[in-house]
C-alpha cells in the first residue's frame, strides 16, 4: 500500500468518523482520568450499560485525587453491578499509588500506562491515543475483526502471527495527527458496519479499498484457529482446613505452568505429579465434595475435590500458607483453585466476605 492510499485510507476513515460516530459522554471529554474511566469500564461492559455508571463515577469521583480519597466501600459501592470488580479496586489502586507517590495525573505515556494495575495493552493503548495523542493501535476484537478484512488476512487472529500482520497494518494506517479518533473510528466501524455477520458493506467507508470485498472472502475473515484437541485427565484437588477454619495454598514453583502462582494441592499425572506423601497421607481421611473440570493448554482436566477437615497446620510441611476466607478471596488463583474456591464459598464451607465477590474472569 503506498503513501497516498494509505493517507486517503486514514483520512476516508476519519470523514466518516466526524460524521457518523456515535456519540458517548466519556467523547465528550478531554481529561484523561475520565478517558482511563471509561475505557476501564469499556474493558468488559458493553457501551449502552456504561454510559449510566460513567456519569455516576464522574459526578461522585470527578478526579484522580477525589478517587484516591475514597473509601474502598465507596468505590465498589459506585461500581456495583457492573461486574468483575477488581477493575475498580485496581483503579482505587493506581489512584492511590499515583498520590500517594506524589503525582497529580495519569502517566502520559503507553509505557507508563501499561504499569498502572489492571491497564493491558488494548486499554493502555486507547487511553496513550485517546488523552495523549500517541499513535498506539488499540487492538479489540472489533479491531481485528475490521483489519482481518481491509487486509484480507488468512493468519489467524487468535494465533501471534495473524496479530502480528494486523498490527503492522495497523500501525501503518493509524493517524499520526488522530490516532486517538483513528482508534475510536475503528471501534464503530466494527460496531456499526464492519459486522461479524451479514457487515453492512455497502456503508462502509473503506469499502473501495477493502481487498476481502474486492476478493469475495469477507464473511471467512476473520479467520479463527481450529480449537486445540485436548486429551482427558482425572485427579484429585485437595482443600486442606486447619480447626480454625483456615484453608491451605501451596506455592507453584518459579517456573513452568502458572509459575508463582498459589493454589489448592493438586494431582494429574501426567501433567501433574503425584502429591507428596504427606497429602496423600492426609487425604485418607478426607470427604469427596464435588468434582470440577478445567482445561489446561492440551489437557482437560477432571479433579474430583477432597475436602479434609482438622489438619494440624505444624503437621503438613511442604511450601505453602495457610489463609483465612477473606483473604483467600482477594487470591489470584488459577482456573481449578477458583473453581474450588468458588465451591467453597457457595457452600459456605469457608465463609465469603461481606462484600460482592469477584467473578471469574481477571481485568486485562
Ligand atoms: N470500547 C472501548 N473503548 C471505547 C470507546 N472509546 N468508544 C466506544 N467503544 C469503546
Amino acid at each position: 500500500m503506498n503513501e497516498e492510499i494509505k493517507e486517503a485510507v486514514s483520512s476516508t476513515l476519519l470523514h466518516w468518523y466526524d460524521r457518523d460516530r456515535r456519540h458517548f459522554p466519556w467523547r465528550a471529554t478531554e481529561d484523561p482520568y475520565g478517558v482511563w474511566v471509561s475505557e476501564v469500564m469499556l474493558q468488559q461492559t458493553q457501551t449502552s450499560r456504561v454510559i449510566e455508571y460513567f456519569i455516576r463515577w464522574m459526578t461522585r469521583f470527578p478526579s484522580l485525587q477525589h478517587l484516591a480519597a475514597a473509601s474502598e466501600q465507596e468505590v465498589i459501592q459506585a461500581w456495583e453491578g457492573l461486574g468483575y470488580y477488581s477493575r475498580a479496586r485496581n483503579m482505587h489502586r493506581a489512584a492511590q499509588s499515583i498520590v500517594a507517590g506524589g503525582g497529580t495525573a495519569l502517566p502520559a505515556t503507553y509505557d507508563d500506562l501499561r504499569r498502572l494495575p489492571g491497564v493491558g495493552e488494548y486499554t493502555a493503548s486507547a487511553v496513550a491515543s485517546i488523552a495523549f495523542g500517541q499513535s498506539v493501535p488499540a487492538m479489540d476484537a472489533n479491531a481485528l475483526r475490521v483489519f482481518s478484512r481491509l487486509g484480507d488476512i488468512a493468519d489467524p487472529v487468535d494465533r501471534t502471527s495473524g496479530r502480528r500482520a494486523i498490527r503492522r497494518l495497523f500501525e501503518r494506517l493509524i493517524s499520526k495527527r488522530r490516532p486517538g479518533d483513528f482508534n475510536q473510528a475503528v471501534m464503530d466501524l466494527g460496531a456499526t458496519i464492519c459486522l461479524p455477520k451479514n457487515p453492512l458493506c455497502s456503508d462502509c467507508p473503506l469499502a473501495a479499498v477493502c481487498l476481502s470485498r474486492l476478493n469475495g472472502t469477507t464473511s471467512a475473515r476473520p479467520v479463527l484457529a481450529p480449537p486445540v484437541k485436548r486429551t482427558a485427565l482425572k485427579g484429585d484437588i485437595y482443600v486442606l482446613l486447619s480447626p480454625d477454619g483456615a484453608v491451605f495454598l501451596r506455592s507453584r514453583p518459579t517456573e513452568g505452568l502458572w509459575a508463582g502462582f498459589e493454589e489448592f494441592p493438586w494431582s494429574a499425572p501426567p501433567l501433574e505429579g503425584r502429591l507428596p506423601e504427606e497429602i496423600g497421607r492426609i487425604s485418607a481421611v478426607g470427604t469427596k465434595i464435588g468434582a470440577l473440570s478445567c482445561a489446561v493448554t492440551r489437557w482437560s482436566m477432571t479433579l474430583s475435590l477432597w475436602l479434609v477437615s482438622r489438619v494440624d497446620p505444624s503437621a503438613l510441611n511442604f511450601s505453602g500458607r495457610w489463609v483465612d476466607g477473606p483473604s483467600l478471596a482477594e487470591i489470584p488463583l488459577p482456573s481449578a483453585s477458583r473453581k474450588a474456591r468458588e465451591l467453597l464459598f457457595r457452600r459456605n464451607i469457608v465463609h465469603r466476605p461481606q462484600r460482592p465477590a469477584e467473578s471469574g474472569r481477571r481485568g486485562e
